[in-house]
């Protein structure tokens, strides 16, 4: 597929982790040049830890509650993903703001996936159905994905890749949802996969993805 050697993918994540499943299949397929070295989540009955043993990937409940202060916490996050060799850091769905020590150790080298076209519909507490809820009751045309790196605020890293959804004038939040997600499994593993590549080049917020 291409002479680099495959990048060491960390998830984070505290939900059903379909993004994970899509991206575990694009590797599979031979689609995306990484391999996922662990999962991550703070929720120890999600249905992300349950996919990674399932398929043999290292999975790990860590939360906050274990630890007795932040600094602690901060370490045991940063000795995992040191161990593991995390090349890049994936967040997807994980409900937790990423502390900024961790943030700042991967910088340029964190992505989250967002469900809608950022800087709209983004910021603390627009995750999940809130998301698609806030879109239709605006009545926009079109909603759609960005994948982004991860800096100190929420959802305000620079866009790696951003594409558009359409809004049907029928569509409920569950069924926005349903479209959006769909376009969340292709999307998050291209980017990915301009990063297996080097294809990347940052400038502050300015991102150049090289042909
Ligand atoms: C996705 O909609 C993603 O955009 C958002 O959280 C959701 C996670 O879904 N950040 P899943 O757990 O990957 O199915």
């Amino acid at each position: 597929m291409n002479d680099h050697k495959p990048l060491r993918l960390v998830a984070f994540a505290s939900g059903r982790g379909s993004n994970v499943a899509a991206i575990a299949q694009h590797i599979r397929n031979g689609e995306l040049n990484a391999v996922i070295a662990a999962v991550i989540s703070n929720n120890s009955t999600s249905g992300v830890l349950e996919f990674a043993r399932e398929q043999g990937i290292q999975a790990f409940h860590i939360s906050q509650k274990q630890f007795d202060g932040d600094e602690d916490f901060e370490d045991h996050i940063l000795k995992v993903l040191a161990d593991l060799e995390a090349d890049l850091v994936i967040l997807a769905g994980y409900m937790k703001k990423m502390p900024k020590r961790i943030i700042q150790t991967f910088q340029n080298r964190m992505l989250n996936i967002h469900p809608a076209l950022l800087p709209s519909f983004g910021g603390k507490g627009m995750y999940g159905h809130y998301v698609h809820e806030a879109v239709l009751n605006y009545g926009c045309k079109v909603s759609g994905v960005t994948v982004h790196l991860v800096d100190a605020g929420y959802d305000t890293g620079a866009p790696i890749l951003q594409r558009c959804v359409p809004v049907k004038e029928d569509d409920t939040p569950e069924t926005l949802a349903a479209r959006v997600l769909k376009v969340e499994h292709s999307i998050y593993s291209e980017a990915i996969q301009l990063f297996a590549t080097n294809r990347v080049r940052i400038k502050g917020r300015h991102i150049k993805i090289l042909p």
